[in-house]
């Protein structure tokens, strides 16, 4: 309704006050880099596909019968060849299409604050674009900022199961998969035995006081991320460790593990009285998603109560991403970031050889559990960069009629160079307290990727498909009225 009726929703005065945050969020960015000496250059809209992980949008040529452009998923590639062409500091904010599943911080059409820099390594940018963080939540919010910690993607995952950690919410993993490789309990042993497996703890402070119904619900909630149960233990007592089911500690599950194992849970987790534990066990990208998104929920829930939740903000880097992952529906390795990201110095041998293992020069800016940015240092050899389409069985034919471009100009003497991009919507989202980046957006676009202001998309008339040399598979079916 209020996007079927936008004008006068946007008469509102939390929208009135988004939009105008959102435009001094812009003009501050503009301000701070043009005195950190980036220019503004436009890079084109038509264009060929730039491979960010997403569909395309595409454009058809009338000039051209039967050829294409791609709207730009970003301007990786444009933003690259100017640092070729010798512009050393380039920014532009401007728009991205993607045609993906669309979520509360997604949209088909969205912002980037797009930045790339040439002779600066990782450090040096991210510098830069965190001082420009810092610049904006001063300006805009009069909020200072800390610095950003750094945290390697590795620990990441394994403390908080996510690459973007809300560390508003100070509860953390604790591994217990090799624990459970010698424990009887099948949900558990079969877990920690699976190559790909993971056995981990959530201990929530204070947590002995959530009812059945309250457990209920979040096992219910977990099931959402493919998890197939939510064992917990009630630390009532923790003087009277057994498995008898009367002991300290009240649970459905101890009596089917040793107590050796319940010392070492309760001395892992450094469980007190009146804490709960709860336990996911199943493939590590399972546990990874439902615990993660757990420890979220309830910090949110309960945390400010019980000290586990700080309303602040709580901005990090995460570094050291990997180079590659494993697409287990295609069967193939794809890149984490972008192709044109570089691997780490002593990396490049790992490509081929030990493809999970290598690191990327990459690096994501998040903020209270929101992806705000990303970037890298990217490739500027045009054999490694060969080599990183081999490793993505990108065949040599496929390599230069889709990236031909990049290759030879690559050749001209490129300076190395890497940058990062902002998620403008995003950010405002933030700073204005707002749920869905929709509410940062004049006009944005249904969670089915359409405009209802205008209602597109639409269909064309036949005289416009021809001149565009197109026919309809199968005539559209008309919305019923
Ligand atoms: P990436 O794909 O990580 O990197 O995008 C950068 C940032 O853009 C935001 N973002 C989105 N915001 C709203 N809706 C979307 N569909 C959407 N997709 C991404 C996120 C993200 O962090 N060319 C690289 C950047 C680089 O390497 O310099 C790129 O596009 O906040
Ligand atoms: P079951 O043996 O299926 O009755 O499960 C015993 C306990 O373990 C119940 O509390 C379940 O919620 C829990 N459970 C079952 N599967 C899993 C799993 N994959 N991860 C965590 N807990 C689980």
């Amino acid at each position: 309704m209020r996007l079927l009726n936008r004008v006068i929703d946007l008469r509102r005065a939390p929208m009135q006050r988004n939009l105008r945050l959102r435009y001094r969020v812009a003009m501050n960015v503009r301000n701070y880099l043009d005195k950190q000496g980036f220019i503004d250059i436009e890079t084109p809209m038509l264009t060929r596909s730039t491979p960010e992980g997403a569909r395309d949008y595409l454009v058809p040529s009338r000039v051209h019968p039967g050829e294409f452009f791609a709207l730009p998923q970003s301007p990786q590639l444009f933003k690259q060849l100017l640092m070729v062409a010798g512009f050393d500091r380039y920014y532009q904010i401007t728009k991205c299409f993607r045609d993906e599943d669309l979520r509360a911080d997604r949209q088909p059409e969205f912002t980037q604050i797009d930045t790339e820099t040439s002779f600066l390594n990782e450090n040096e940018i991210m510098d830069i674009t965190e001082g420009m963080a810092r610049h904006i939540f001063k300006d805009v919010l009069d909020v200072e900022l800390s610095e950003f910690p750094r945290m390697t993607y590795n620990d990441a995952m394994f403390y908080y199961g996510s690459d973007k950690p809300d560390l508003r919410v100070s509860l953390k993993f604790t591994e217990l998969t090799d624990l459970m490789k010698t424990e009887e309990f099948k949900v558990f042993r079969a877990a920690a035995d699976m190559p790909n497996g993971r056995v981990v703890a959530l201990r929530v402070p204070g947590g002995a006081k959530l009812s059945r119904k309250d457990i209920d619900a979040y096992t219910q909630f977990v099931g959402i991320y493919g998890a197939k149960g939510l064992a917990y233990i009630k630390v009532n007592d923790k003087s009277k460790i057994s498995n008898d089911e009367n002991s300290g500690l009240q649970s459905p599950i101890v009596k089917f593990l040793s107590v050796n194992a319940l010392n070492e849970i309760m001395a892992r987790t450094g469980a007190d009285n009146g804490d709960l534990i709860f336990f996911g066990a199943d493939k590590a990208k399972v546990v990874n998603e439902a615990i993660g998104a757990l420890r979220i929920k309830i910090g949110h829930e309960h945390g400010l109560q019980d000290g586990y939740f700080v309303k602040e903000w709580r901005p990090l880097w995460v570094v050291d991403f990997p180079m590659f992952e494993y697409d287990e529906d295609d069967d193939r390795w794809t890149a984490c970031h972008h192709p044109f990201t570089s691997p780490k110095p002593g990396h490049e041998d790992l490509m081929e050889s030990d493809p999970a293992n290598c690191l990327a020069r990459a690096y994501d800016m998040v903020l209270n559990g929101w992806e705000i940015g990303g970037g890298s240092i990217r490739i500027h050899r045009a054999d490694v960069q060969e080599k990183v389409f081999a490793a993505l069985k990108i065949s040599p034919a496929e390599q230069q009629n889709k990236f031909g471009f990049l290759l030879d100009n690559l050749k001209f003497g490129a300076p190395p160079h890497g940058g990062l991009a902002f998620g403008l919507d995003r950010l405002v989202t933030l700073m204005a307290g707002a749920d869905s980046i929709r509410d940062v957006i004049a006009f944005p676009k249904t969670q089915r990727a359409q405009c209802l202001l205008t209602n597109a998309p639409n269909a064309v008339d036949d005289k416009q498909l021809k001149e565009l040399n197109l026919r309809l598979r199968q005539k559209a079916e008309q919305p019923s009225a």
